[in-house]
């Protein structure tokens, strides 16, 4: 026994103190390192400051300017705007386009800058799936598991429907919009995108490297849909947009906001609603979303949490992909892996892959703060970032749970680790949820 200043410590605790230094030293030297190494790494591709050095080999130029970080862009996108057409930020080389388009998303952006029309919009949306819920896919009473359901509908074909008539209702104030065109348009983005991304996903799932860069991809032609641009033109007959917009132009804003919204606000409504949240979100603060939606008030603020927790676990662009040079004998792609990032169980604590909002709190560490990037970083944060994102997720959450909650509907995955095991890991790959079945009960979807 020692006394150091009248504290009495055995040889005991001496070891026990040694080890908890020893840990906490090897804890610094095998792990922390490499964490920060990995947080450097994805955000050095997602910020282009990867490429610095070698564009301005390439393009002979002193700065590493906007025209080699849209270029460097444009060619990890090139499937992309050939699959669709859409010459957006995201798919073009040219500043002046690319100026122009972050203008006109800004103007609509701030359109829904008060609390009234997120109101409306949550209205509006609340309809949408009250009529998709009525009329679409559903089949005849069919009993599921112990209850009696009176409808079945394809979960995810739901959801991409609702968002994308919610978008369209936000960028074109487009309404009452015809189901089948709907439904046209969701199908086709879906399987272009799906094409548009064939060829640097399979690099990327099998063959990607530490330091996310993958092999040279095949380039293959892509055709684009003319059904798609034909059930567009349908679509925004009605708008107040019509004269000034092509459907190639609306497709080009459309995309970026619906594409980001679809699988994330599934996965939170099905994660919030119908698996095991670690935080207890009672359905009492779900119900005040409605009222609080667009106010910036503090309440708003916290349940703006949901959205964050959901865009955590399951981010839009789960990877962020950049030609390695803008070289044209160079096609290899690098890719920062947001998703692994997002989950990584050293910077995010032994509850990493929980669904716990609270996280977000006002001292997140330093680490967890660098490390989360959904709407990307500077300098092409994406203009959704501050509020209209997290907004438009929540309030499709929302409608989703008060409309769908476990009161008046359950879930079938057809997939027996998750049918049987409610805390079991969600898939979160664009095909994972399409065998999801949503089983109404009896009297749904009135509230
Ligand atoms: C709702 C959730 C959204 C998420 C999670 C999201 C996510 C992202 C991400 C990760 C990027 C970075 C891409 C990169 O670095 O290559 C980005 C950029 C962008 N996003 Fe979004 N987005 C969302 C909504 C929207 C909406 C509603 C619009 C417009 C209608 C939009 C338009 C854009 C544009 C134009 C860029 C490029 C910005 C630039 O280059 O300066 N996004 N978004």
């Amino acid at each position: 026994m020692f006394l150091f200043g009248g504290l009495a410590v055995s040889i005991k605790d001496l070891c026990g103190l040694w080890l908890l230094w020893l840990y906490g030293v090897l804890y610094g030297v095998l792990y922390a390192p490499d964490t920060q190494h990995r947080i450097r790494q994805c955000r050095s591709i997602v910020n282009f400051s990867f490429a610095s050095a070698e564009d301005t080999r390439n393009t002979g130029s002193s700065s590493n300017g906007l025209h080699v970080r849209l270029g460097l862009r444009a060619k990890a996108n090139q499937q992309l705007a050939d699959a669709l057409g859409i010459h957006n930020s995201l798919t073009t080389t040219d500043p002046k386009v690319h100026w122009a388009f972050l203008r006109q998303v800004g103007q609509r952006l701030r359109a829904m800058d008060s609390a009234t029309q997120w109101q409306k919009l949550y209205g509006y949306s609340e309809q949408l799936l009250e009529k998709a819920v009525d009329i679409r896919n559903a089949t005849n009473a069919t009993n599921v598991e112990t209850h009696t359901a009176h409808s079945r509908h394809k979960l995810a074909a739901l959801v991409r429907r609702v968002c994308l008539e919610s978008v369209m209702y936000v960028l074109f104030q487009a309404s009452g919009l015809d189901p089948d065109d709907v439904s046209t348009v969701c199908d086709e983005i879906n399987k272009q995108w799906v094409l548009s991304k064939a060829v640097p996903a399979a690099a990327a799932e099998g063959r990607e490297v530490r330091e996310g860069r993958m092999e040279q991809r095949q380039d293959s032609i892509v055709q684009q849909s003319p059904q798609l641009i034909q059930a567009l033109d349908r679509l925004l007959q009605d708008s107040p947009e019509r004269e000034n917009l092509s459907p190639q132009q609306a497709l080009e804003l459309i995309l970026p906001s619906y594409e980001a919204l679809w699988r994330v606000v599934l996965l939170t409504y099905v994660t919030v609603c119908h698996r095991q949240p670690c935080d207890t979100i009672a359905t009492a603060d779900i119900a005040d979303i409605a009222s609080v939606i667009g106010t910036g008030s503090p309440r708003e603020t916290e349940l703006r949490k949901i959205a964050k927790e959901g865009l955590r676990l399951f981010p839009s662009s789960k990877r962020i992909y950049r030609a390695q040079s803008l070289s044209s004998t160079d096609t290899s792609m690098i890719a920062a892996n947001v998703s692994a990032l997002h989950r990584d169980r050293d910077i995010w604590g032994p509850d990493s892959l929980e669904f716990r909002p609270s996280r977000f709190h006002d001292d997140m560490a330093a680490e967890q703060q660098h490390a989360y990037m959904p709407f990307g970083l500077p300098l092409h944060r994406c203009p959704a970032y501050d509020g209209f994102g997290e907004r438009i997720i929540l309030l499709l959450v929302a409608v989703l749970c008060t409309r769908l909650g476990p009161d008046k509907a359950s879930i079938v995955y057809n997939d027996a680790r998750l049918d049987g095991n409610k805390e079991a890991e969600l898939p979160s790959g664009r095909y994972d949820m399409e065998d999801w079945v949503l089983a109404l009960r009896d009297g749904m979807t009135r509230k």
